[in-house]
């Protein structure tokens, strides 16, 4: 049973505080707030509230303005934190003191404006019967002892230690979500990979230049940049090789109905990304009378001889595709690197 006196006095306390171990509510003198017997004051909390409520809209909008005005590439140095993403800033920042102020204002209106009044709660008695509370107390103490947590100190401190350190890393790693290199947006670093013009593609495995008659018809290959490997050793960079791996197919000239560029092809052999554009696993299942590349793990499927087009499945973006051509001793190289990032979306991504 609950009983509430809006004038802060219980009106049912007779017994059984004490037994309960509580004070009794009525002893306690009601001071009234100042709110509550000055109407000004009351008057100049509501306005308060209502001001933390109207820049907190504020905020929402000044968020919606940052996320169309402000340039994804543009980058500020902030002190401590480095060169970061302006627009990443401007929105965490309207976005936090937008919430910000509506607890703060929730706060003032609960504490300065909503009825004061006490409350009794009237519950049973919560202790434990003697016997069970002793028995809780005797296995407490004999796991105590048999986990040897008291009788070894340098195992029991050094585990505190341990575990008040672990947390540690978690925040670390934190800070992976707003640093970017110096000078460079995300987008800049996600949209480059290996290739450039020139580069030599080799077969992923033994690493052999291809020439265009090692490939026949209905055919793939997968493969890379011929220079990945010091890539990878000199920069350590391991996600370069993942960024640049291609995969080549080749197929009848006059089946191939669409490119991404004027005759990326060459002699009917395309490239393409091998990393599905969905969420990144990589592909080399391929259909060859369809020409249709399929996803093993979500079935999204590629048309490689129509731009790579995504005709089924969850993807959202077609496959990018590499312009290919033969360098003067007839082995195949690439034209450029992607025009598009490879991979799958992510924020910056336009
Ligand atoms: S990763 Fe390819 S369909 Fe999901």
């Amino acid at each position: 049973m609950t009983d509430i006196t809006p004038s802060g006095h219980s009106s049912d306390h007779g017994n059984q505080p004490e037994r309960l171990g509580y004070s009794p509510v009525a002893d306690i003198p009601h001071k009234p707030r100042v709110t509550d017997i000055d109407p000004k004051a009351a008057k100049r909390a509501e306005r308060q509230v209502a001001s933390m409520f109207l820049l907190s809209i504020i905020f929402v909008i000044l968020f919606v303005v940052a996320f169309v005005g402000i340039d994804k590439s543009t980058a500020i140095y902030i002190p401590v934190l480095g060169v970061v993403g302006a627009l990443q800033v401007a929105l965490g920042f309207t976005m936090g003191v937008a919430i910000l102020l509506i607890g703060a204002g929730a706060i003032q209106w609960a504490k300065k404006l909503m009825p004061d009044v006490e409350v009794v709660q009237q519950r049973h008695d919560m202790n434990s019967e003697p016997e069970a509370a002793a028995e809780a107390a005797a296995n407490y103490q004999r796991g105590k002892e048999e986990s040897g947590f008291v009788r070894y100190p340098i195992i029991r401190r050094t585990l505190i230690a341990a575990l008040a350190l672990f947390p540690i890393p978690l925040i670390v790693l934190l800070r992976d979500l707003w640093i970017t290199p110096p000078g460079e947006s995300p987008e800049e670093e996600l949209s480059r990979t290996a290739w450039h013009e020139g580069l030599r593609i080799v077969a992923d495995g033994n690493f052999q230049p291809i020439r265009p008659e090692d490939i026949p018809v209905g055919g793939l290959v997968s493969a890379l940049p011929i220079d990945i490997m010091e890539i990878q050793e000199e920069e350590h960079n391991l996600n370069a090789r993942g960024k640049a791996a291609i995969i080549l197919v080749r197929m009848d000239p006059d089946q191939i109905r669409s490119q991404q560029g004027d005759n990326w092809d060459y002699q009917g052999i395309l490239a393409y990304s091998k990393i599905c554009t969905h969420v990144g696993c990589p592909i080399a299942l391929y259909e060859q009378r369809t020409h249709h590349l399929l996803c093993p793990c979500h079935q999204s499927t590629f048309d490689l001889a129509d731009s790579g087009d995504v005709i089924f499945g969850p993807a959202a973006r077609r496959m990018p595709q590499l312009p290919i051509g033969v360098d003067e001793e007839g082995f195949l190289v690439a034209r450029s690197d992607f025009t598009e990032p490879v991979g799958p979306s992510f924020w910056e991504r336009s």
